[in-house]
């Protein structure tokens, strides 16, 4: 009968045998996916493993310092942290489409996976922590053609042609089973539960173009929603919950003064896979004090609204 254990013993052997004695870059993206599968390949094959972990300025509240304290303090894997927030930002600049801004994060995850895996001495082959979700990134309609909703990879959109060959060890698992072998491979509880974040981070939850300042607003606000989430006991309830910071704005009134700015969305969803949702039904004092917590400490909302469309028709990001 299946284990877990076992299942992490075969996912080694066979780590093992693709990567024989190359190198490996592990790119860390701050969520629990690419976190297990960097443990995974540190048991697999050692120090013949670099783990990078890139902060692109488009991560959530602390979690550049959780991932990098949790790699070096309580594992004692080596990692390297490339601080690259103006190289992301200045290559968003302008940039709105969503595949665009997907493909673009993807390329520059790629250019510094390359530069660090070449400071490092090389390495021949490129780990993701992708899952069989993140496989079938295109839906087949009944009847109709196959079609490409999002430029799904663990970094948002690989490009075509990378020099190194991929190792993802995790293709065939769910979330549910990634965060089981977080736990046989001893992550803490509290990394394992965390909410899914996605590769291309907070840059697809500011639809239009991306600025550094629209990126702290939204952090800033998010940190405040989880925040209000955990005090209500609601947060291992939750699936994924986040907040979207929408290119409107409108017209309020603060003390005697005239506002007009951002209107902020605020998303919760429960899945088992991620691959269909329905969101979350908060009752509604719960979302007015989130609400007005968020429009009285964020500089730059004034309006807060909350999404109620599942997936399907809707997807579980904005972009
Ligand atoms: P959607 O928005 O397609 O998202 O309903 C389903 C789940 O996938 C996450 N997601 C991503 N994860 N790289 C990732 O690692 C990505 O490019 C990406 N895009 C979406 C999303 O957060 C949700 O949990």
């Amino acid at each position: 009968d299946w284990t877990m254990a076992a299942f992490k013993d075969e996912a080694i052997a066979k780590i093992r045998e693709q990567v024989g004695d190359g190198k490996v870059i592990c790119g860390l993206s701050g969520g629990v996916d690419s976190s297990v599968a960097a443990v995974l390949l540190h048991e697999a094959i050692g120090d013949r493993l670099t783990c990078v972990f890139v902060d692109t300025g488009l991560m959530r509240h602390g979690e550049a310092d959780q991932v990098v304290e949790l790699f070096r303090e309580h594992y004692n894997i080596p990692l390297v942290a490339a601080y690259e927030e103006e190289r992301f930002l200045s290559a968003l600049e302008g940039v709105s489409d969503p595949e665009t801004k997907r493909k673009t994060i993807g390329k520059l995850f790629i250019d510094v996976f390359e530069e660090n895996a070449r400071m490092a001495g090389g390495a021949d082959f490129l780990a993701q922590g992708t899952l069989y979700p993140d496989v079938i990134e295109s839906v087949s309609f009944a009847g109709g053609p196959s079609v490409t909703i999002k430029s799904h990879h663990n970094v948002g959109g690989l490009p075509e042609r990378m020099n190194m060959k991929l190792v993802e060890p995790l293709r065939e698992l769910f979330k549910d089973e990634v965060r089981e072998l977080g736990r046989e491979l001893g992550l803490p509880e509290a990394f394992v539960g965390r909410h899914p974040f996605p590769g291309p981070g907070l840059a697809i939850r500011i639809p239009g173009a991306v600025t550094k300042e629209k990126a702290d607003i939204l952090r800033h606000a998010d940190r405040i929603y989880i925040e209000e989430i955990r005090n209500a006991g609601l947060y291992d309830a939750i699936w994924q919950a986040f907040a979207v910071l929408l290119p409107v704005q409108t017209v309020g009134v603060m003390g005697d003064a005239r506002t007009y700015d951002h209107v902020l969305a605020l998303r919760a969803v429960t899945s088992v896979d991620g691959m269909t949702a329905d969101y979350f039904p908060f009752d509604h004092d719960f979302l007015g004090r989130v609400a007005t917590r968020i429009i009285n400490e964020v500089r730059g909302v004034n309006r807060v609204v909350y999404d109620v469309t599942s997936k399907p028709p809707g997807t579980i990001e904005w972009e």
